[in-house]
Formats: structure tokens, sequence, C-alpha cells
């Protein structure tokens, strides 16, 4: 699937790109099903929420099932990673958050660049976080937020808080998330089960609490350039993977 001038302008330009229509209802049916099983597994990299105690997010996925792994290396994520930023990707991070129904809890405004590099010493920001719904997304179930443009204006400071919610998350303070909303204004990246997002490393996002009885998973990859690699090796495998050889695509039919 390879993105044309337009698409690659437009992720330059807004930070984000939402394309419908990518995966098919029998491919997702199918990593609907798999999700339901890994989600049952006992492992540290199944993170609970705070309050309800339900799965919020489980990491590690292309190290725990074959159709995550497939799904990772999808030439409908790894062709247009490789338009922006380059062939010789490692897998930094796989993902389901799910935000249940009812319970499903915020991710603060952040960008994924804070943690990258507070965390893990990433040097650039140059990793790509590529998404695929597995619900439809809405504008009740815990879409996620974009602050299109939010890129553009240098490292907005960032705190750690590991407080709020059970995933430690480098956080962008309001007065920041308020001026850069005064700028360029919020978008809701609403779409149909299917759907596949990408976003670059400092766009600031964030997503509500999920108080509409619909679900909402969405799977995520987050592909780096293998000579941007990790320099601190604290946090778990399941939180940012070890193995920085290129990855190859799978097959067009690798999910089905
Ligand atoms: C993220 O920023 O990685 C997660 C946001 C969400 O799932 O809503
Ligand atoms: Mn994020």
């Amino acid at each position: 699937m390879k993105l044309n001038n337009k698409q690659l302008k437009k992720i330059n330009e807004n930070g984000y790109i939402i394309l419908s229509g990518c995966f098919s209802n029998k491919e997702v049916n199918n990593l609907r099903k798999e999700m339901k099983k890994v989600f049952k597994e006992k492992s540290e990299a199944n993170i609970i929420e705070k309050s309800s105690g339900v799965v919020r997010t489980a990491m590690g996925l292309h190290l725990r099932s074959k159709i995550f792994n497939n799904l990772t290396r999808h030439p409908k994520f790894f062709e247009p990673a490789s338009q922006i930023i380059g062939h010789n990707l490692y897998i930094q991070q796989t993902k389901i958050n799910i935000k249940a129904a009812f319970t499903g809890e915020v991710w603060q405004w952040h960008y994924d660049f804070a943690t990258h590099f507070g965390e893990d010493g990433v040097p650039k920001p140059l990793a790509l976080n590529l998404h695929v719904y597995l619900d439809d997304v809405t504008e009740f179930n815990g879409p996620l937020f974009f602050i299109p443009k939010s890129h553009k204006y240098g490292s907005a400071p960032s705190k750690l808080d590991t407080v709020t919610t059970n995933y430690p998350l480098w956080v962008v303070d309001h007065k920041n998330v308020k001026d850069l909303v005064k700028k360029n204004g919020i978008v809701s990246a609403h779409g149909k089960a299917g759907t596949v997002v990408i976003f670059v490393d400092k766009l600031v996002h964030g997503s509500a609490q999920n108080m509409s009885p619909m679900d909402r998973a969405i799977f995520s990859v987050i592909l780096n350039p293998c000579d941007n690699k990790q320099t601190k090796f604290v946090r778990p495998e399941y939180k940012h993977g070890r193995d920085f050889k290129p990855i190859k695509a799978s097959s067009n039919k690798s999910l089905l």
C-alpha cells in the first residue's frame, strides 16, 4: 500500500493521516479473535486499568502471537513507513489499547517521543506510530484526539506522570496544550474497523475516558529506523523491542 504525494504531504504538514477501508472485515475478525486470547493470558505485558482491573493495554504482541507478528510487518504498515522514514526499520513497540466499554480510562495529552527519549534514550523523533482499528471508533468510545501540526513547534516540555493511570507516561502540561490548540484546533480520529492511522513521534495526542457501551480496540505498532535505536535499556522488551535487525514485509495475505 503505497502512499501518494498528496498523502505524504498531508503527514508532513499535519503530522497524521487517517486511511479508511485498509483491512477487510475478515482480517479484522481474525485479529479480534486473537486479541481475546492474548487478553486472557497471565502476562506482565497485559497492563490493567487502575479502577476496573480490566486489560488497558496488551503489549509485546509481535513476540506473543503469529498473526500479530504478521500484522506488525504487514505491507500496509511497512510500505508507508518505508516511504516516510526509510527501509531499515525495527519494531520498537506493539500493543492493543482496548479502552473497554464504560471503564476505559484516559490517555493524557502527550507526544510519543517524550517517552521514547525520556525512558529509552532514543536520539531523534523519527519513529512512526501506525494503527489499525479493531472496532469502529466514533466520537463516543474514546477516539484519539490529535492537535494538527503540533509536531512543528519544537518539543513541548513534558513531565513523567506515574499517578493518573497504571501506565507511566511523559505528559504535556495544560498551558502548552492550550497554546497548541489555540493555533491549530483538535481533530478526533474517527473511523470504521479496518481503518489505518499513521502519526509522527512529536504529534501531541490523547484520548478521553470511554463512557459508552462500546469497546474501542486499536492495534498499534511503532517502527523506528535501526540507526536511531534506543541507547538506554531500562524498560522491558515488551515496551521497547530489542531486535534491531531491519524487518522485512510479511505477505499481503498473512492475516487470512
Ligand atoms: C497512545 O497514545 O499510544 C494511546 C492512546 C489511545 O489508545 O487512546
Ligand atoms: Mn501515544
